[in-house]
């Protein structure tokens, strides 16, 4: 298996006015093609300023970062936004799905804004089929406040599906769901992980979460913990 994500020596500082803030201080990572990884740390440990950067939404103060082969340390906010919607799909802790819409229609609506190349029957057969593929079937036509939390979760792992993506990403997905839920929706990550052949990479500092992932990374003040 090849590496898809190839991250080395990810420095990341923000800046605030005058104040400088040193957030990641040099991550060395690979993901291999068609894992499940998990990136545990405590809140504050530089988690989400990691995911955002493997996610093509930032970009690293140094270092290097190449992505499915291509070298995207330096590519502009179009680039990043092409990159995205061709080839990364996410999910986070509170779904964002658009409320008066249909759960169909929140899934194919990722295919509105791409050259997907599909006709208008053709994307709603790929979002019923990946409703179905979540355990949808019979919710398609329900709007998100008709659904529970894990159903909406559902959702938008099926909404971010929808451009077959190389590599879907999780910042804590269960952090808004019940313990059961939670586990269902881990067991979901799991079985696509497997069935459909994306690579998952989800952020937690939830210790059950991690263990349904084949590999754990733990972060620990911005530095990749032995
Ligand atoms: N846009 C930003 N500007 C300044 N500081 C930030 C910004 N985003 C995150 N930080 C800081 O970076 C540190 C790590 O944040 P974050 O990556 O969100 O951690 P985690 O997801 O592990 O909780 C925190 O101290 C946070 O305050
Ligand atoms: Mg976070």
């Amino acid at each position: 298996m090849h590496n898809v994500i190839e991250l080395t020596d990810i420095v990341k500082t923000y800046q605030r006015g005058e104040i400088t803030i040193p957030v990641l201080h040099g991550i060395t990572l690979s993901i291999e093609a068609g894992s499940m990884t998990a990136i545990m740390g405590a809140s504050g440990s530089g988690k989400s300023t990691l995911l955002n950067i493997l996610g093509c939404l930032d970009r690293p103060s140094a270092g290097t970062y190449r992505l499915d082969g291509l070298d995207v340390t330096h590519c502009s906010r179009d680039e990043r936004a092409e990159i995205r919607n061709s080839k990364l799909g996410f999910c986070f802790q509170h779904f964002h799905l658009l409320p008066r819409m249909s759960a169909l229609d929140n899934v194919t609506m990722p295919l509105d804004y791409g050259d997907s190349g599909l006709s208008p029957q053709q994307a709603q057969d790929r979002g019923a089929e990946l409703l179905a593929q979540v355990g949808l079937a019979e919710r398609m036509d329900h709007e998100p406040a008709q659904l529970s939390g894990g159903q909406q979760q559902r959702v938008a792992i099926a909404r971010a599906l929808v451009n077959r993506p190389a590599i879907l990403f999780a910042d804590e997905p269960t952090g808004a769901l019940d313990s059961r839920t939670s586990a269902e929706i881990l067991e979901l990550f799991r079985q696509l992980h497997t069935d459909v052949g994306v690579t998952v990479v989800l952020v937690t500092h939830d210790q059950n979460v991690a263990a349904h992932a084949k590999r754990i990374i733990h972060i620990q003040d911005g530095l990749i913990a032995a």
